[in-house]
């Protein structure tokens, strides 16, 4: 496809409700989108010690988001913040000085929450990181999003009570993505 987007999901957990959401919008995107969800359970803590030789791991990460037009950041909210793994991740790919793999992408900004108010201060942090790292965010429309029963259906798609309202973000997040690459 013409637009590739890494995909970073900021919980590591098996069932992770961020995880599926990323599965699902990914859905609602239009056939020029292809999307991959970079792996980042597997990297180191980060060290700037080894700045000058980074784990294999690392280096993939570099690669994808490299090779990526844009981005997707699906996340949970760790006690009022940005969860450490990735902000891990993120530190690790901004790395050696002068490489970062972020600048430039045009990024998106999702959470979902068991909680009614959830991930609105973490996706706050993040677009703080991501903006000192020359990564422009998609401001609106904002997704702070209420993982509860029926937000997915049988098959994992987006449920019925949110399908609208997330179409209309990925058309949004579609446009902008676009507007950056073109
Ligand atoms: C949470 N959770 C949570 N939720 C929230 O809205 N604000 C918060 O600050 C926190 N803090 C927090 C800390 C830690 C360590 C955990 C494990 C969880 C609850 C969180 O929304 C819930 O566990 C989600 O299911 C996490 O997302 P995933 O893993 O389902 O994608």
């Amino acid at each position: 496809s013409q637009f590739q987007i890494a995909v970073v999901v900021g919980s590591l957990r098996k069932d992770s409700f961020n995880r599926k959401l990323a599965n699902a919008i990914v859905k609602l995107a239009p056939p020029e989108f292809s999307f991959k969800q970079v792996q980042i359970g597997d990297l180191p803590l980060y060290n700037q010690d080894d700045d000058a030789n980074q784990a294999e791991s690392v280096k993939r990460l570099k690669a994808e988001i490299s090779a990526a037009q844009g981005l997707l950041f699906v996340t949970p909210e760790y006690n009022r913040a940005l969860p450490g793994v990735l902000k891990n991740a993120i530190d690790h790919a901004s790395r050696p000085y002068g490489q970062s793999a972020w600048a430039g992408k045009p990024a998106g900004v999702l959470g979902a929450s068991v909680g009614a108010v959830g991930t609105a201060i973490a996706q706050q942090q993040l677009r703080t990181v991501l903006a000192y790292l020359d990564v422009p965010t998609l401001g609106q429309p904002e997704a702070f999003i209420h993982a509860k029963e029926g937000l997915f259906d049988a098959e994992g798609n987006i449920g019925e009570g949110s399908k609208k309202f997330l179409q209309n973000w990925m058309d949004q997040y579609v446009a902008w993505v676009k507007k950056h690459v073109a």
